[in-house]
Formats: C-alpha cells, structure tokens, sequence
C-alpha cells in the first residue's frame, strides 16, 4: 500500500469511526429521531401566544434579551433604520439606499371608537394596548421598527373576519403577524398599521393516519406541529431554526424553503388547502384536502407566499409523510467550493432517494458560530478547512442506509471531495452538528450589524458571489457564505461592526444586479417583504409584477393588507 492509500484509509476510519461526546454542554430537546429542538437551537423561546398567557416573561424572556447589546449600538441603527423617535409618517427603508417612505394619507388613524369597536369584536383582554407593542413593532432583527398603537389578538376565523370588515371599511391599514421571524420587515407594521397576531388560532382540528393530512390553525407554532405529528409517527414536510416561534400560516405566507426542501419540496406541492379571509372580510373556504382537484384556477396558490399582502390565512391543510425511523447526519469538510458542488452531485447520485438535507456553510460562517454561541464546538480536527457540508439521510432500513452512506464517503474520501469528516453516534451529536448549522444567523445577530441576502442562483456560479464580495468590502467586514446548497439557496450575509451607509451602497444595487446578471432570484425563501418591494424588478419582469398588482388591486382595492410591502410604490397608489 503506498503512504497515500494509509493516510486516506486512515482518514476514512477516523470517519467513521469519531465520536465526539463531549461536543456540546447543551442538550437539546430530544423527540424520536428528529434530533433538532428549535427554540433552543435557534434562539427563539419566545412565543406570541406569550404575549398574552406570560407577559412578563415573554418581554423579561432572557433570549430577546440577547438583543439589548445589540442594541446598545443603536445609534447607527437609528441613523440606517427605522427609529422609534423617527417622524411617525415617515420611515427611511432600512437596508436600502432607496430613501424614504412616506405615510399614505389616504389610511385612517386609530382612535378611541376604534378601539372600543375592536374590544367589543374580541374582549377586553385580546386588544393589547400596553407594553407588549414594543415587541411586536419590532421584527426578530431589530431593524424595523414600526409604531402601532394596537396588537389585535383574535381567537377564531369569524373574528378575523369582522376585524379586517371593520378595517376595510375605515380604510385603517393592518399588518398580518405570525411569530415574528421574518427576515425581510414584512411581519412588523412600517407605521401605525394595526397589527393582527395569530397565536391564540392555534389548534390542531384534524389528522388523518391514512392520509397524513393535517388540518390546522393559522397560529400552531411549527415546532408544535413537529411534535404533534412525530406522536403520530409522521414528519412535517418543512423545518427552519425559527421552528420554536414560527407559525403555519406564517409559513404558508412566505412560502418558506428551509431544511428539508431537498427531500419532500415547497410548500406549494405540501399545501393541499387554505382558509383565508379577504380584505373586505370575507372568508374563502379552500381548505381542501384533496391531493388532486382541478376544478379551474387553484386559488390557494395565490396566497402561499403573498406575505400577508392578499389576505389572512386562518387555516391551513398540509400533506405530510410519515415519519422513518432512520437517520444519519454527517458533518463533512471539503477545501474548495468546486468540491462542495461534486459532492452533492454525487450525494444526489448515490443516496437518492435517502438523502434529506444538504447544507452548507463556509469557514467564516463556523468562525462566527464558534466566536458567538454558548456550548458548541467544531467536531472536525482544527486544520484550516474552507467549507463544511452537512449531510442527513433519512430511510427505513438502518443497516442499508449506513451502508448507503458509508459507501458515499468512503468513495468521496478517496476521490478527495471532503477532506475529512464525522458521522453523528448518538442524538446528542446530531443536534450538535444541526447547531452548528441552524446557529449561522443567531451568531450573526449577536456579532452585530448584518446585511442579510437570500439568494437563488445556479449553483455552479453562487460562490463567486461571495468572492467578489469580499474583494469588494475588503477586510473591515465579515463576508459570509452559507445556506441550502441543495435548493440552488445562498445566504449571502455581510457582517459589520455597526451599520453603515457607506458598506450599503457597496453592497447594494451591486448584489442585486450581479444576481439578476445570473438569472437568479433576489428572494429564495424569505420573501420581499419591505427590503425588496422596490427591487422585485431584479427578479420579475414588468409585466408580471404588473399583474401582480392588478391582482392586488382586485381582492384589496383599498389596500390595507400589509401596505408597502411586496409591490413597488411605483406601482400601488399610497400617496
Ligand atoms: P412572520 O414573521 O410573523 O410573518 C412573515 C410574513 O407573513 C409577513 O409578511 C406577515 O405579514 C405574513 N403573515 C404571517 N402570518 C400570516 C397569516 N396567518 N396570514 C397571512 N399573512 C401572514 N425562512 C425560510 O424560508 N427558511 C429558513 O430556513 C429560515 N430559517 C430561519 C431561521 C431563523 C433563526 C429565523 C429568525 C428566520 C428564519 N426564516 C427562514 C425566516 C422566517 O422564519 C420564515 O419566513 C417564517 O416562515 C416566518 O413565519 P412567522 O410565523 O414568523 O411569520
Ligand atoms: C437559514 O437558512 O439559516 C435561514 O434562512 C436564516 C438566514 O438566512 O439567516
Ligand atoms: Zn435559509
């Protein structure tokens, strides 16, 4: 054997054979074989329904109190964001060097009838007034900020329904909330909008075994969903770090992607129905749970992914699979980004039809991970690796799996694709190679100022991106890479000591225009929101966001729902 063949097979070895047990001090919630607790993995214990069940500890909850260093730098967030003390009917758009916007005149404003018409629709104790505003005015970023004077907490469809009647007919504008994880300011008003929290419409109303379709409320937390189902001995087709706080209908809204697309698709093909209340209050009744059905147009298209622009999803009906009993996760190293990209060829190849996730994350990525979250460690030895992979595989068969993926990267080792690597032994382990990777945008948020991109691109051309942009922001930045390498999805995040003008309009047409160049999309998965309603030309063309608008203007003429987000000004009539 010459020496190389021993280094490898002793690369291999050690493989699959590592084990470190002494990862992680955290132990996160175990459920069957999902090995990822969201709230803990991801920083998000917080819970809307908090909002009114705990007060004191949702707006006291240590986690949200991570923030108050970010905080402390506020005055440059003041300078490039939305500000509190900002003159109330104007707001510099955040994250964009665009300008500023103005308050449409023709909304009402709140007053005390109001209030009292909304008291009667929902009770005393469900129309929040208090202290609790501040954390719903306030996305998880903490970069857009709004000023609503009214949290509406409604409890059923037929109380969405007279809220938005009412709304419509005062022409108040109203901000559709879900938990509040959205990463492009669409969840928080961007001036006094009334907001509409779902969090009390959190019930499971039916499960069919046979089937795997689930029917349930707009505000079950995802998290909830998860365990609910992994009871049942099934899986939901979808999971995001947000998963502790996030809702269904949130979800639904933002067509969110997340970690499992790879493996069982978007929403769009798992959503078998929705129930969504129209701007003026009516309720349409699409909550079919039928897998085929095509009787004309199929409505609920329209909404998966409208951002609350459209309507309030209040009922959601979702196919999912059942659950298998095995799964292995492998954190891998490769040195260069063309092996990233073999190396899922090759994972697509050769684990088929087992393979659930692939995700990728660079080395300033685990930098920033390592330097900014408690209890985690890199499982691989300290050698200067670029880019870290992590693979699961999800089957029915124990022994053919493993076999299936120790086969994988014994043949990946020897052709050099990763440069070494480790199998998760227990469950502690896979949650700790998972919180490495979920972790990327927690650590972000606590390392300071984050401009954060979501971009679809081929992925044969998505790192050069990254690459130009550190050329470009040179050394005072972190410029990091990470995201679904699978889904064609990078997560472009630049991250800087504060906000700054300057580095803004160094990133910004540019990474947008270079993404356009590449025919990609300047929104994967998180949505437009109002980062991007002005830029939605990059990706559509005119005449598509012209129907878009059109299609606006016919389910919401006056349009109250989620105003400035999504569309171009250009194009809505705000003024
Ligand atoms: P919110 O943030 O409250 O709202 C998002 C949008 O949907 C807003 O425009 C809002 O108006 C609208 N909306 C909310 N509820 C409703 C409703 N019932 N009816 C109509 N409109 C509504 N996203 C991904 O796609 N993939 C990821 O992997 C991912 N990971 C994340 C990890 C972290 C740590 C964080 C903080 C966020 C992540 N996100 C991810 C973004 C975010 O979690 C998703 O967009 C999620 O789907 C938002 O759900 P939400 O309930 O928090 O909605
Ligand atoms: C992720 O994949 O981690 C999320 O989409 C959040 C982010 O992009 O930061
Ligand atoms: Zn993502």
């Amino acid at each position: 054997m010459t020496t190389a063949m021993v280094e490898k097979y002793k690369a291999f070895h050690r493989l699959l054979n590592k084990t470190s047990r002494t990862l992680v001090d955290r132990r996160f919630r175990q459920q069957g074989q999902c090995a990822r607790g969201g709230s803990a993995a991801s920083g998000l214990d917080h819970r809307p329904d908090a909002v009114v069940e705990q007060r004191v500890s949702y707006l006291g909850c240590p986690k949200r109190g991570l923030w108050t260093s970010a905080r402390a730098s506020l005055p440059s967030l003041v300078d490039g964001g939305f500000a509190r003390d900002y003159p109330m009917n104007r707001c510099r758009s955040f994250g964009s060097v665009a300008g500023e916007i103005q308050r449409s005149s023709k909304f009402a404003t709140l007053n005390s009838d109001d209030v009292a018409h909304f008291k009667e629709i929902l009770g005393e104790r469900n129309v929040v007034q208090d202290e609790r505003l501040e954390a719903a005015n306030s996305d998880w970023m903490h970069k857009y900020v709004g000023s609503s004077r009214i949290l509406l907490l409604p409890k059923s469809t037929d109380e969405v329904s007279r809220i938005l009647k009412y709304c419509n007919s005062r022409c108040l504008a109203v901000v559709p909330q879900g938990g509040n994880t959205g990463l492009v300011g669409g969840s928080v008003p961007v001036f006094d909008e009334v907001i509409i929290n779902m969090a009390l419409m959190k019930q499971v109303i039916s499960f069919d075994k046979i089937s795997g379709i689930l029917v349930c409320e707009a505000g079950c937390i995802l998290e909830d969903l998860i365990s609910f189902l992994d009871n049942q001995g099934f899986v939901m087709p979808l999971d995001l770090g947000a998963k502790g706080s996030c809702q269904i209908g949130g979800n639904v809204a933002t067509n969110a992607g997340g970690l499992r697309l790879i493996r069982y698709g978007s929403l769009h093909g798992n959503v078998l129905g929705l129930e969504v209340v129209l701007a003026n209050g009516d309720v349409l009744d699409m909550l079919g749970t039928l897998r085929k059905d095509n009787t004309g147009y199929d409505l609920k298209h329209l909404f998966i992914g409208s951002e609350g622009s459209l309507g309030i999803i209040t009922k959601v009906s979702i196919l999912t699979p059942p659950k298998l009993s095995s799964v292995n996760i492998a954190f891998l190293a490769c040195q260069d980004y063309l092996s990233c990209q073999k190396l899922l060829l090759e994972a697509k190849r050769s684990l088929g039809e087992i393979l659930s996730a692939f995700e990728f994350m660079d080395s300033v990525a685990m930098d920033v991970v390592l330097n900014n979250l408690d209890g985690v460690r890199n499982p691989l030895a300290p050698t200067a690796h670029n880019f870290y992979v992590l693979i699961e595989t999800t089957g029915t068969e124990e022994s053919y799996d493993k076999e299936k993926l120790e086969k994988f990267l014994v043949g990946s080792m020897e052709s050099g694709l990763i440069s070494d690597g480790v199998l998760a032994q227990d469950i502690n382990q896979a949650s700790a190679f998972w919180r490495l990777r979920e972790g990327v945008p927690e650590s972000l948020q606590r390392a300071g100022a984050v401009y954060k991109y979501d971009l679809s691109l081929p992925v044969e051309k998505m790192y050069d991106l990254v690459v130009e942009m550190r050329a470009r922001l040179g050394e005072s930045v972190k410029v990091v890479g990470y995201g679904h390498l699978g889904d064609g999805n990078l997560h472009l995040n630049i991250s800087a000591p504060k906000y700054d003008d300057a580095i803004l309009a160094q990133i910004e047409p540019f990474v947008y225009e270079w993404t356009s160049n590449h025919r990609g999309s300047i929104s994967a998965e998180h949505g437009v929101g109002l980062m991007k309603a002005n830029k939605i030309f990059y990706s559509k063309s005119p005449e598509a966001v012209q129907l878009m608008a059109s299609i606006k203007k016919l389910v919401d003429p006056k349009t109250i729902l989620n105003p400035y987000k999504v569309l171009p000004h250009s194009l809505m009539s705000y003024s």
